[in-house]
C-alpha cells in the first residue's frame, strides 16, 4: 500500500451504499485508500467480507461502529491505526414513513438519533484530530429529502435539512482549517432501505390516524412511492461511483445530486423561492392526477429529460 494513503472511515456498512463504497474505495487502482469500514453488528460482515474479496485485510477492515453510542464512537477511532481519519462518511441511516399521527416521538427520535446526532456525533470525535492536521473531508450521505421535503417522509426529510443546516454551517468555519464538508444528495437507490420501509409500514396501524389520512397514504402515497423507487432509482454502485469522485476530488463541493433523472422533481423547489409551485404540483400530482404522476415517472424512467441536467449533476 502506498505510504500516502488516506484512511477512510465509513459508518454504515453492513449492506446497501455503506457497503459498496467501502469497497469501491478499497478496490482503487493507485490504493489511495485504507478503509475501516463500519457496522453495528458485526454479526453482519458476511456480505461486506465477501465482497471485499483480497482488499480484506489489506486495504479493508471491518470494524464495530453503532453511531448512537459514545462509547462505540470511542472505541472504533482507539482502534484506528495512527488513530487519525482523513475522510469520514457518515452513511448510516434510518427512514421513517407513514401518517404523523400514527407515528410515535420514540420513532421520530431515533430517526433523529441516527440521521443527525450520529453524524453529528462521529463529526465531533474526528474534527480535533482533522484540525490539528490542518487536513480532512467529512462526507454526509443526505438525501434530496434534504432538499425537498416529500408527503408521508415529514420525519425523515427532517432528520436531512437538519444534516444539510449543519454541514452548510460547518463548512465555513472548516474551509479555515482546510477540511472540506461534502453532503452527497441521492434520489431513491435500490438499496434495503425501501424493502425496510415497507416492512416497517407492514407491522404499523398508525394508531389514531384518520381513515381518509390512511388510504392515501395506502392507495396513493405507497403505490406512486413503489414507482419512484422502480422509474427514477438508482444503483448503489452508481451512487458508491459519484461518492469516490467526490472523495478523489483536489477541491470537493459542498452540494452533489448524484441522480440527473430526480433532477426535474427538485428543481421545481429552486424555481419558485416562495414555495407554492413546489407544494401545489406535488399536491397536484399525487392527490388530484395520480395518472399524470403515473405517465411522468414513465416519462422520467426512459431518460429524456436527461439533456436538461444542470452543471454538476450526474447521471
Ligand atoms: N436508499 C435510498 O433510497 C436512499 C436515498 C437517499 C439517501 N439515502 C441514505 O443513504 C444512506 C445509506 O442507506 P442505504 O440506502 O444504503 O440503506 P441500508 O442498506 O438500509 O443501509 C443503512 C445502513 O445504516 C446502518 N445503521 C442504521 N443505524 C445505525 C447505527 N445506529 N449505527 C451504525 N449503523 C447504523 C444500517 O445497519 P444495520 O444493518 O445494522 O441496520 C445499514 O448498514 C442513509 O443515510 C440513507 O438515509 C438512501
Amino acid at each position: 500500500m502506498a505510504g500516502a494513503a488516506r484512511t477512510v472511515l465509513i459508518s454504515g456498512c453492513s449492506s446497501g451504499l455503506g457497503l459498496e463504497l467501502a469497497v469501491q474505495l478499497a478496490l482503487d487502482p493507485r490504493q489511495r485508500y485504507r478503509v475501516v469500514a463500519t457496522m453495528r453488528d458485526l454479526g453482519k460482515k458476511g456480505m461486506l467480507e465477501d465482497a471485499a474479496g483480497e482488499t480484506l485485510g489489506k486495504t479493508l477492515t471491518v470494524a464495530q461502529l453503532d453511531v448512537c453510542s459514545d462509547e462505540s464512537v470511542a472505541q472504533c477511532l482507539s482502534g484506528i491505526q495512527g488513530g487519525d481519519v482523513d475522510v469520514l462518511v457518515n452513511n448510516a441511516g434510518v427512514g421513517l414513513v407513514g401518517p404523523l399521527e400514527g407515528l410515535s416521538i420514540a420513532d421520530m427520535k431515533n430517526v433523529f438519533e441516527t440521521n443527525f446526532f450520529g453524524a453529528v456525533r462521529l463529526v465531533k470525535a474526528v474534527l480535533p484530530g482533522m484540525k490539528r492536521r490542518q487536513q480532512g473531508h467529512i462526507v454526509v450521505v443526505s438525501s434530496v429529502m434534504g432538499l425537498q421535503g416529500v408527503v408521508f417522509n415529514d420525519i425523515y426529510a427532517a432528520s436531512k435539512f437538519a444534516v444539510e443546516g449543519f454541514c452548510e454551517s460547518l463548512a465555513i468555519q472548516l474551509l479555515q482549517f482546510n477540511i472540506f464538508v461534502s453532503l452527497v444528495e441521492p434520489g431513491p437507490v435500490a438499496t434495503d432501505f425501501e424493502g425496510k420501509l415497507l416492512e416497517q409500514v407492514a407491522r404499523a396501524d398508525f394508531p389514531g390516524t384518520d381513515s381518509a389520512t390512511l388510504s392515501y397514504f395506502h392507495d396513493l402515497y405507497l403505490p406512486a412511492s413503489r414507482e419512484l423507487f422502480r422509474s427514477v432509482g438508482q444503483s448503489p454502485q452508481a451512487v458508491a461511483k459519484a461518492i469516490v469522485k467526490v472523495i478523489g476530488a483536489a477541491r470537493p463541493p459542498l452540494r452533489r445530486q448524484t441522480n440527473a433523472r430526480y433532477s426535474p422533481l427538485t428543481a421545481l423547489k429552486a424555481a419558485d423561492p416562495s414555495g407554492r409551485l413546489y407544494v401545489r404540483t406535488s399536491h397536484r400530482l399525487l392527490f388530484r392526477w395520480p395518472r399524470l404522476l403515473h405517465l411522468g415517472l414513465q416519462c422520467l424512467a426512459c431518460g429524456c429529460p436527461r439533456g436538461r441536467v444542470g452543471p454538476g449533476e450526474q447521471p
